[in-house]
């Protein structure tokens, strides 16, 4: 029978994991276990379905993505649980390139949504700054920007070499990132239309009361004069359709300044692909830097993908110290653009109560090993589901 897909009213959800490379193998699993954990007794059916793109695959068969895979997850999957790609054996990284950058653009991911919240004070290296202080939204356009691979060289080699990296900008795309950002903190951290396709669980906590919450749009447009003009236009436009939010710009440089000189400002910040690579590793490291960090590749109402932040951790792979938490905190995101909110809130209240109990690995100064990250997780879960 034909997988209907939870986003239009099936039975059950599927999702296709791919574990990569590196830490991604380890994390990956460990997120597999907590979503079994917290759908079990509320009997939510959880198809899993693992596929083993990455760097051995490539290597052992020339393989990157798959011909007819985009299709395949686009009509059989709700979403996709991702770990990272990166290995020193494919120094030119095509494969990753092909793998997670080929799934956000054909996919059409265009949203990027990098939450961060401050889960104990010991993890900020601000001083003085208590939980409520740090918790936000980072949303970054996902599709088009610098990233699109649009450029060239001329007399590449030579002492006259030049080179061109363009930074594509389109009315479509910057509109549609601006306004999901728009809906999100209008909705008080829920995406209005279509509440499933909202990553909502990771921060109906955050903001419980529901009030719309603060927006930044962030941009280079004093320096940067074209691209910037359609982000000015286009915000400007769209701020006189959301008079209830509370909405304003900052320079990109500036903001970076004010997260860490006062970070209760933000709580929902909206730039563009670079500029939010950039200011989500900031913001992911005033709460604890990248083993806490999860993101979501969002398109409303189709298939979605879900990753922690950090990538493929080469020199620590096969240790078993890798921190699972951002997987697990991805995961959590995924139950919520699936609908599952009750489930998703459970995840992250796991990571919490372990963070609380010094239940972590070295990297955040624990004692454990990953699979006793997993073990404990899993039992909190199964207790308080
Ligand atoms: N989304 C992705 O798949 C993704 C993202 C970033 C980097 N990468 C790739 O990963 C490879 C390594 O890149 P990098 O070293 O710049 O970044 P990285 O995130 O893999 O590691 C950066 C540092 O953080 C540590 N670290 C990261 N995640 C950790 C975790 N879960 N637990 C404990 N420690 C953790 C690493 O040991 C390392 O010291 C490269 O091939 C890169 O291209 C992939």
């Amino acid at each position: 029978m034909p997988h209907i897909p939870l986003r239009h009213g099936g039975p059950n959800a599927r999702i296709a994991v791919i574990p990569g490379d590196g830490i991604g193998k380890e994390v990956t699993p460990v997120a597999v276990n907590v979503i079994k954990a917290a759908t079990a007794k509320r009997h939510r059916p959880i198809d899993f379905v693992e596929f083993d793109w990455g760097a051995d695959k490539f290597l052992r068969e020339k393989i990157t993505l798959p011909e007819g895979a985009v299709e395949m997850l686009q009509d059989e999957f709700d979403a996709i649980l991702f770990g990272a790609l990166g290995d020193p054996r494919v120094p030119s990284n095509q494969h990753a390139a092909d793998i997670l950058l080929g799934l956000r653009f054909k996919l059409d991911l265009y949203v990027n949504a990098r939450p961060t919240e401050l889960f104990h004070e010991r993890f900020t290296p601000l001083k003085d700054r208590v939980c409520n202080d740090i918790r936000l939204m980072v949303f970054r356009e996902n599709t088009e920007g610098i990233y699109v691979g649009a450029g060239g060289f001329f007399k590449k080699g030579t002492a006259d070499e030049v080179a061109t990296q363009e930074d594509i900008n389109t009315r479509k795309g910057v509109e549609r990132i601006l306004r999901y950002a728009l809906d999100y903190a209008r909705g008080g951290g829920v995406v209005a239309r279509g509440e499933s396709s909202s990553p909502a669980a990771f921060s109906r906590s955050h903001h419980p009361t529901h009030k719309p919450l603060r927006l930044c749009m962030a941009d280079k447009s004093n320096a940067m004069t074209f691209a910037g003009d359609l982000w000015q236009r286009t915000f400007k436009s769209l701020q006189l359709k959301y008079p209830d939010v509370d909405s304003r710009h900052l320079y990109i440089d500036t903001l970076a300044m004010e997260l860490v000189r006062d970070p209760r400002q933000f709580d929902v910040i909206v730039t563009n692909n670079l500029f939010g690579d950039i200011i989500s590793d900031l913001t992911a490291q005033l709460a604890g830097g990248l083993g806490l960090a999860p993101s979501g590749n969002i398109h409303p109402g189709k298939t979605s993908l879900f990753e922690p932040v950090h990538g493929s951790a080469p020199k620590i792979a096969g240790k078993g110290i890798a921190n699972p938490f951002g997987s697990v905190l991805a995961s959590g995101m995924m139950l919520g653009f699936l609908g599952w909110h009750d489930e998703a809130q459970l995840l992250k209240q796991s990571v919490k109560a372990a963070l609380h109990d010094n239940i972590s690995t070295p990297d955040l100064h624990g004692p454990k090993q990953t699979h006793e990250v997993s073990d404990w997780l899993v039992n909190y879960i199964s207790k308080h589901s």
